[in-house]
This record gives structure tokens, C-alpha cells and sequence, in this order.
């Protein structure tokens, strides 16, 4: 799925021993991940605080049975989510990283040749899965404002993503919104990607179970300060579930990673107080920002999109760069940089290059 390096001396020929369309697409390019621990990295939306103490105590024990096969289907970690999160046991897949769900829901839902819609831009790892499937992308620009855009409605797809909140922009779609939405295509599987959803007022827990056609998925990858462990979390109707399983790897969520998902997912206390340090830091940045002369919509993540509408900031990226300062540029969003919410020392140390680069209130 990611880009690989390639050595100088592997011969383009290996592009003969893949499917073509694979050897035609680029991969997906994931932010950088620096060895340099000395660097400020506001890149990719990782967590500024450790997970719960719980979570080093649980992996130490799940040490002792490594000679063994994890649980296939994480039963403890499903059961504890159902109850957390008022849904049915059986309606909950857990999966490495909400990326791999992401990729079950694909491989099990979509033909090559046939559509994915999704409003756009978004999460570009959909463009990936789509390419890899062989199918295609329905990319539709959002709304005014966005709006979850009406063309969606049409879209001929029978697997349909909304980010919400979405990526890259941290806007979010009211829950009502989405339920008429998937009211309206009980066709398709509608997939709500709540990974940044903690960090914002609403959810759309309602909606499992009550709409068959409906998927939220989770991530302990943000809230929780999980990203290492790789954990993921799929709420839905307990028939599609049990169609999903058939496609996941049969042990797809190591002893360690279910071990540590149970300690957090038990932990309420620290996941809720890391959110909000996060969301008060988020609304200084975006008051910090604004002053500095950045277009900056109200966020519902850990992140906010910085935008200084007509320019080019991938200068800009890179100077913060040299500053030892890492934001996220998209060349298809070239007037924004999208920074996550670190701790208030690592904002200030973003802010202050940036006014050593020359902006000021
Ligand atoms: C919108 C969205 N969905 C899913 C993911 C993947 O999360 P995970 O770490 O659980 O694979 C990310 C990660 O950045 C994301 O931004």
C-alpha cells in the first residue's frame, strides 16, 4: 500500500511481475516519520501525550504468551468496546489500525472496475485503496461551507466514505445529516471514518446497528496516543460484520495490540483528559494563527488547516522545515498546511518560527 524505496540497483523489470495498474500507481505516501527525535513534529496527527499507564502494565503481561496465537477476533477487546460504546459485540471487527478496516471494506465491497465515492478533498488513503483495488475513485468536492455535498446522493457506488470529522479540512457533518444521507442509500455501504471524532462534540454512534447499511469506523490511534500499536475499530450491523470477518487476516491484531487496546479502551479518564488539553491548545493555535494573518475554519480534530488563500505555502513548509518544524503539505491543497495540535511548548516552538520567517500580528 505505502511507497517503497528503491534501490539503485532493482531493475524497473520487477514492475513485469505485478498487475499493471499496480505497477502504474505510485503509492500512498505517508507523512514523514523522522528519526531525529529532536524535531517538532506537528506532521501527522499522532497524539502530543503518552496512553494510559495501563497500556505498558497490559503488554508486559501479554508478553508472557507470545508462543501463542492472539484471540482471531479480539473478543475481549469487541466486548469491551460493544459495552463503551452501546453497540452489539457482534457488530465490532477490530482490525490493525482503522487502515486496514479501510481495505476490508474495499476488497469486500467493491469490484475492480467498479466505483467509490466519497466527497473530496479527504483522506487520501481512499484514493489508494480504490487504485489498488483496480476500481475507481468518485471524487465529490464538498458542499458550501462543507456541506456532506447532495451529488453523493447520486453517486452510482456501493461503498461511500465520509470523513467526519473530515481530513484535511477538521470540519464535521451533523449526525442528521448523515443518517438521511444513509437512509437515503440503503444501496450502498455508507462508512462514517470517525478517527478524529473524540476531539469533537458529536458522533454517530446512533446510528449503528439502527441503520444496517452504516459502518463507523474508530482508531486508537489518535485519542487514545495508540498510533504505534496499530489498532482499529469497525461498528456496524452484526450480518455485515460477519461478512467482513470472512476478509480480515484470521489473527489480524497482534496478542500485544489486543492486550493494549483493553487497558485504553478501559482508561476513559486519560484518553478524556488528553482530548481536552488537545481541544484547549487547538483553539489558542487557532486564535495564534488568525493574528498571524492564517484563514483558519473552527476545527473538530487534532489538527487545524492553516490557509493563506491564492498563495503556494510548500515554501513555507520547508522553511519551518529548516526551523526543525514539521507541518503536512498536500500538493492538492497548495494554499494550506495542515499542523496537528501538539503540546503547547511544541505550538510555541511553531509559532515562533513562524515569525522568525517574517509573519507578525
Ligand atoms: C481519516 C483517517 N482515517 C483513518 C486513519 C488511519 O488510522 P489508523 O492509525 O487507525 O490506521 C487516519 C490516520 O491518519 C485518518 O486520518
Amino acid at each position: 500500500m505505502a511507497q517503497a524505496q528503491t534501490s539503485k540497483d532493482e531493475p524497473d523489470s520487477a514492475a513485469g511481475l505485478v498487475l499493471p495498474h499496480i505497477a502504474a500507481m505510485a503509492g500512498y505516501v505517508p507523512g514523514e516519520q523522522p528519526a531525529d527525535g529532536a524535531i517538532v513534529k506537528l506532521n501527522t496527527n499522532e497524539n502530543p501525550y503518552p496512553p494510559s499507564p495501563a497500556v505498558r502494565a497490559a503488554i508486559e503481561a501479554a508478553c508472557e504468551n507470545l508462543e501463542l496465537y492472539p484471540d482471531p477476533s479480539a473478543r475481549e477487546v469487541r466486548a469491551c468496546a460493544a459495552e463503551l460504546y452501546g453497540v452489539d459485540a457482534d457488530g465490532v471487527l477490530v482490525g490493525n489500525g482503522s487502515d486496514e478496516l479501510l481495505s476490508i471494506l474495499v476488497r469486500s465491497i467493491v469490484a475492480p472496475g467498479a466505483a467509490v465515492a466519497y466527497p473530496s478533498p479527504t483522506y487520501s488513503l481512499y484514493d489508494t485503496l480504490v487504485e489498488i483495488r483496480g476500481a475507481r475513485a468518485q471524487r465529490v468536492a464538498w458542499g458550501p461551507d462543507h456541506a456532506l455535498p447532495v451529488e453523493l446522493e447520486a453517486a452510482p457506488a456501493r461503498l461511500i466514505f465520509i470523513c467526519n470529522p473530515n481530513a484535511p479540512s477538521g470540519t464535521i457533518v451533523s449526525t442528521d445529516r448523515i443518517e438521511a444521507f444513509a437512509r437515503k442509500r440503503e444501496d450502498a455501504v455508507v462508512v462514517v471514518d470517525e478517527a478524529y471524532v473524540d476531539f469533537a462534540d458529536q458522533n454517530a454512534l446512533s446510528l449503528v446497528g439502527r441503520l444496517p447499511n452504516v459502518v463507523v469506523l474508530r482508531t486508537l490511534s489518535k485519542s487514545y496516543s495508540l498510533a504505534g500499536l496499530r489498532v482499529g475499530l469497525a461498528l456496524t450491523s452484526p450480518g455485515l460484520a460477519a461478512q467482513l470477518h470472512k476478509v480480515r487476516d484470521s489473527y489480524n491484531v497482534s496478542r500485544i495490540a489486543q492486550a493494549g487496546a483493553l487497558a485504553a479502551l478501559r482508561d476513559q479518564p486519560t484518553m478524556r483528559a488528553h482530548v481536552e488539553q488537545v481541544r484547549r491548545t487547538r483553539a489558542r493555535l487557532r486564535d495564534e494563527l488568525e493574528t498571524l494573518g492564517f484563514e483558519v475554519a473552527p476545527s473538530h480534530t487534532n489538527f487545524v488547516l492553516a490557509r493563506r488563500p491564492e498563495e503556494n505555502l510548500a515554501g513555507l513548509a520547508t522553511a519551518l522545515r529548516e526551523r526543525r518544524v514539521l507541518v503536512r503539505y498536500f500538493t492538492a491543497l497548495p494554499d494550506a498546511l495542515r499542523v496537528t495540535v501538539g503540546t503547547d511548548a511544541a505550538i510555541d516552538a511553531f509559532l515562533d518560527a513562524l515569525r522568525d520567517i517574517g509573519f507578525s500580528s
